[in-house]
Protein backbone atom coordinates (compact mmCIF):
# COMPACT_ATOMS: atom_id res chain seq x y z
CA UNK A 1 0.00 0.00 0.00
CA UNK A 2 2.71 2.57 1.38
CA UNK A 3 4.69 1.46 -1.98
CA UNK A 4 1.75 1.89 -4.65
CA UNK A 5 1.24 5.53 -2.53
CA UNK A 6 5.10 6.84 -3.26
CA UNK A 7 4.64 6.01 -6.59
CA UNK A 8 2.05 7.64 -7.06
CA UNK A 9 3.28 10.75 -5.04
CA UNK A 10 6.42 10.40 -7.70
CA UNK A 11 4.20 9.90 -10.49
CA UNK A 12 2.15 12.74 -10.00
CA UNK A 13 5.31 15.38 -9.71
CA UNK A 14 4.72 15.33 -13.47
CA UNK A 15 1.12 16.02 -13.36
CA UNK A 16 2.00 18.94 -11.41
CA UNK A 17 4.90 20.23 -12.87
CA UNK A 18 2.56 20.27 -16.49
CA UNK A 19 -0.28 21.48 -15.31
CA UNK A 20 1.80 24.52 -13.42
CA UNK A 21 3.68 25.04 -17.08
CA UNK A 22 0.56 25.25 -19.23
CA UNK A 23 -0.83 27.63 -16.75
CA UNK A 24 1.89 30.06 -16.64
CA UNK A 25 2.30 29.72 -20.71
CA UNK A 26 -1.01 30.10 -20.78
CA UNK A 27 -1.61 33.54 -18.55
CA UNK A 28 1.67 35.18 -20.12
CA UNK A 29 0.45 34.86 -23.47
CA UNK A 30 -3.13 35.90 -22.57
CA UNK A 31 -2.19 38.40 -19.90
CA UNK A 32 -3.60 41.15 -21.45
CA UNK A 33 -6.72 39.19 -22.41
CA UNK A 34 -9.74 38.80 -20.86
CA UNK A 35 -9.76 36.05 -18.26
CA UNK A 36 -11.72 33.50 -19.29
CA UNK A 37 -13.37 30.52 -17.52
CA UNK A 38 -10.59 28.03 -19.05
CA UNK A 39 -7.86 29.56 -17.05
CA UNK A 40 -9.81 29.62 -14.20
CA UNK A 41 -10.59 26.47 -14.26
CA UNK A 42 -6.56 25.23 -15.26
CA UNK A 43 -5.29 27.09 -12.21
CA UNK A 44 -8.13 25.26 -10.14
CA UNK A 45 -6.70 21.79 -11.09
CA UNK A 46 -2.63 23.14 -10.93
CA UNK A 47 -4.67 23.61 -7.40
CA UNK A 48 -5.74 20.96 -6.70
CA UNK A 49 -2.77 18.02 -7.97
CA UNK A 50 -1.08 20.05 -5.42
CA UNK A 51 -3.16 19.72 -2.26
CA UNK A 52 -3.32 15.88 -3.46
CA UNK A 53 0.25 15.95 -3.16
CA UNK A 54 0.50 17.21 0.32
CA UNK A 55 -1.74 14.85 0.99
CA UNK A 56 -0.34 11.92 0.01
CA UNK A 57 3.03 13.33 1.17
CA UNK A 58 1.96 13.25 4.67
CA UNK A 59 0.64 9.63 4.89
CA UNK A 60 4.27 9.18 3.44
CA UNK A 61 6.33 11.52 5.66
CA UNK A 62 4.57 9.97 9.35
CA UNK A 63 4.19 6.35 7.38
CA UNK A 64 7.84 5.85 6.23
CA UNK A 65 8.72 7.11 9.43
CA UNK A 66 10.25 10.57 8.79
CA UNK A 67 8.20 12.36 11.04
CA UNK A 68 9.96 10.36 13.72
CA UNK A 69 13.26 11.80 12.77
CA UNK A 70 12.25 15.15 12.92
CA UNK A 71 13.53 15.90 16.43
CA UNK A 72 16.90 13.93 15.88
CA UNK A 73 19.97 16.18 15.49
CA UNK A 74 22.38 13.39 13.66
CA UNK A 75 20.01 12.83 10.78
CA UNK A 76 21.70 16.32 10.03
CA UNK A 77 24.77 15.52 8.43
CA UNK A 78 22.78 12.62 6.18
CA UNK A 79 21.91 14.30 2.91
CA UNK A 80 19.13 11.81 2.41
CA UNK A 81 17.82 11.82 6.16
CA UNK A 82 18.21 15.56 6.25
CA UNK A 83 16.26 16.07 2.69
CA UNK A 84 13.01 14.22 3.24
CA UNK A 85 12.60 15.42 6.92
CA UNK A 86 13.40 18.63 7.06
CA UNK A 87 14.01 20.44 3.40
CA UNK A 88 11.55 18.93 1.23
CA UNK A 89 8.69 18.98 3.56
CA UNK A 90 9.62 22.88 4.68
CA UNK A 91 10.26 23.56 0.89
CA UNK A 92 7.13 21.75 -0.34
CA UNK A 93 4.51 23.15 2.38
CA UNK A 94 5.49 27.05 2.00
CA UNK A 95 5.26 26.31 -2.19
CA UNK A 96 2.24 24.47 -1.31
CA UNK A 97 1.05 27.82 0.15
CA UNK A 98 1.89 29.98 -2.87
CA UNK A 99 0.03 27.18 -4.88
CA UNK A 100 -3.19 27.71 -3.02
CA UNK A 101 -2.41 31.95 -3.22
CA UNK A 102 -2.57 31.00 -6.53
CA UNK A 103 -6.31 30.51 -7.10
CA UNK A 104 -7.69 31.58 -3.78
CA UNK A 105 -6.43 35.19 -4.91
CA UNK A 106 -7.61 35.03 -8.35
CA UNK A 107 -10.82 33.88 -7.38
CA UNK A 108 -10.88 37.37 -5.16
CA UNK A 109 -9.33 39.92 -7.76
CA UNK A 110 -12.36 41.43 -9.69
CA UNK A 111 -9.96 42.84 -12.92
CA UNK A 112 -8.30 40.53 -15.57
CA UNK A 113 -5.38 41.70 -15.77
CA UNK A 114 -4.75 41.45 -11.62
CA UNK A 115 -6.20 37.77 -11.68
CA UNK A 116 -3.04 36.81 -14.56
CA UNK A 117 -0.53 38.83 -12.96
CA UNK A 118 -1.73 37.16 -9.52
CA UNK A 119 -1.32 33.40 -10.91
CA UNK A 120 1.96 34.30 -12.69
CA UNK A 121 3.60 35.66 -9.24
CA UNK A 122 2.32 32.61 -7.14
CA UNK A 123 2.24 29.79 -9.74
CA UNK A 124 5.59 31.19 -10.64
CA UNK A 125 6.87 31.27 -7.19
CA UNK A 126 5.51 27.53 -6.52
CA UNK A 127 6.84 26.14 -10.22
CA UNK A 128 10.46 27.21 -8.46
CA UNK A 129 10.65 25.93 -5.32
CA UNK A 130 9.28 22.38 -6.22
CA UNK A 131 11.60 22.30 -8.68
CA UNK A 132 14.04 22.81 -6.55
CA UNK A 133 12.99 20.56 -3.29
CA UNK A 134 12.14 17.25 -5.64
CA UNK A 135 14.88 14.50 -5.29
CA UNK A 136 15.74 14.70 -8.64
CA UNK A 137 17.88 11.05 -9.57
CA UNK A 138 20.57 13.62 -11.05
CA UNK A 139 21.31 14.87 -7.66
CA UNK A 140 24.41 13.58 -5.60
CA UNK A 141 23.11 11.06 -2.75
CA UNK A 142 19.32 11.13 -4.91
CA UNK A 143 20.47 8.17 -7.24
CA UNK A 144 17.77 5.88 -5.99
CA UNK A 145 14.94 8.39 -6.11
CA UNK A 146 13.34 7.85 -9.46
CA UNK A 147 11.72 9.84 -12.86
CA UNK A 148 8.63 8.80 -12.46
C1 LIG B 1 3.97 19.56 -5.05
C2 LIG B 1 4.43 18.95 -4.02
C3 LIG B 1 5.33 17.74 -4.01
C4 LIG B 1 6.01 17.12 -5.04
C5 LIG B 1 6.04 17.51 -6.50
C6 LIG B 1 6.73 16.00 -4.44
C7 LIG B 1 7.55 15.12 -5.13
C8 LIG B 1 8.21 14.05 -4.58
C9 LIG B 1 9.04 13.12 -5.31
C10 LIG B 1 9.31 13.18 -6.80
C11 LIG B 1 9.51 12.19 -4.43
C12 LIG B 1 10.43 10.98 -4.75
C13 LIG B 1 9.62 9.72 -4.74
C14 LIG B 1 10.44 8.47 -4.98
O1 LIG B 1 11.67 8.52 -5.05
O2 LIG B 1 9.83 7.40 -5.12
C15 LIG B 1 8.98 12.54 -3.13
C16 LIG B 1 9.21 11.82 -1.97
C17 LIG B 1 8.67 12.12 -0.74
N1 LIG B 1 7.79 13.16 -0.45
FE1 LIG B 1 7.13 14.56 -1.75
N2 LIG B 1 6.47 15.97 -3.08
C18 LIG B 1 5.62 17.02 -2.77
C19 LIG B 1 5.13 17.36 -1.53
C20 LIG B 1 5.38 16.66 -0.35
C21 LIG B 1 4.91 17.03 0.96
C22 LIG B 1 4.09 18.28 1.29
C23 LIG B 1 5.37 16.08 1.83
C24 LIG B 1 5.20 15.95 3.31
C25 LIG B 1 4.26 16.45 4.02
C26 LIG B 1 6.11 15.10 1.07
C27 LIG B 1 6.69 13.97 1.59
C28 LIG B 1 7.49 13.10 0.90
C29 LIG B 1 8.22 12.00 1.50
C30 LIG B 1 8.17 11.61 2.99
C31 LIG B 1 8.95 11.39 0.49
C32 LIG B 1 9.96 10.24 0.65
C33 LIG B 1 9.44 8.90 0.46
C34 LIG B 1 10.57 7.94 0.82
O3 LIG B 1 11.49 7.73 0.00
O4 LIG B 1 10.55 7.46 1.95
N3 LIG B 1 6.10 15.49 -0.25
N4 LIG B 1 8.19 13.67 -3.24
C1 LIG C 1 -3.86 17.69 3.86
C2 LIG C 1 -4.63 17.91 2.85
C3 LIG C 1 -5.21 19.25 2.41
C4 LIG C 1 -5.18 20.51 2.99
C5 LIG C 1 -4.49 20.93 4.28
C6 LIG C 1 -5.93 21.40 2.12
C7 LIG C 1 -6.13 22.77 2.35
C8 LIG C 1 -6.96 23.61 1.64
C9 LIG C 1 -7.22 25.01 1.88
C10 LIG C 1 -6.58 25.83 3.02
C11 LIG C 1 -8.10 25.47 0.96
C12 LIG C 1 -8.71 26.87 0.86
C13 LIG C 1 -8.06 27.69 -0.23
C14 LIG C 1 -8.84 29.01 -0.42
O1 LIG C 1 -8.74 29.88 0.44
O2 LIG C 1 -9.49 29.16 -1.45
C15 LIG C 1 -8.43 24.35 0.10
C16 LIG C 1 -9.28 24.40 -0.97
C17 LIG C 1 -9.52 23.35 -1.82
N1 LIG C 1 -8.89 22.12 -1.82
FE1 LIG C 1 -7.60 21.44 -0.45
N2 LIG C 1 -6.40 20.69 1.06
C18 LIG C 1 -6.00 19.37 1.19
C19 LIG C 1 -6.26 18.33 0.34
C20 LIG C 1 -7.05 18.40 -0.79
C21 LIG C 1 -7.34 17.29 -1.69
C22 LIG C 1 -6.83 15.87 -1.47
C23 LIG C 1 -8.13 17.79 -2.68
C24 LIG C 1 -8.75 17.13 -3.88
C25 LIG C 1 -8.63 15.90 -4.25
C26 LIG C 1 -8.33 19.21 -2.41
C27 LIG C 1 -9.10 20.06 -3.17
C28 LIG C 1 -9.43 21.36 -2.84
C29 LIG C 1 -10.44 22.16 -3.54
C30 LIG C 1 -11.28 21.70 -4.73
C31 LIG C 1 -10.49 23.40 -2.89
C32 LIG C 1 -11.43 24.56 -3.21
C33 LIG C 1 -11.00 25.37 -4.38
C34 LIG C 1 -12.00 26.49 -4.64
O3 LIG C 1 -12.94 26.29 -5.39
O4 LIG C 1 -11.79 27.59 -4.12
N3 LIG C 1 -7.65 19.54 -1.27
N4 LIG C 1 -7.72 23.23 0.54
Amino acid sequence: MITGIQHLHSTLRWVVLILLVLTLIRAWTNRSGSFNVQQAKLGLFTMISIHVQLLLGLVLYVQKGWMAKLGDSSIMGVTRDRFFTVEHLAGMLIAIVFGTLGHSLVKRASDDAVKYRRQLIYFGIALILILASIPWPIRPGFETSGWF
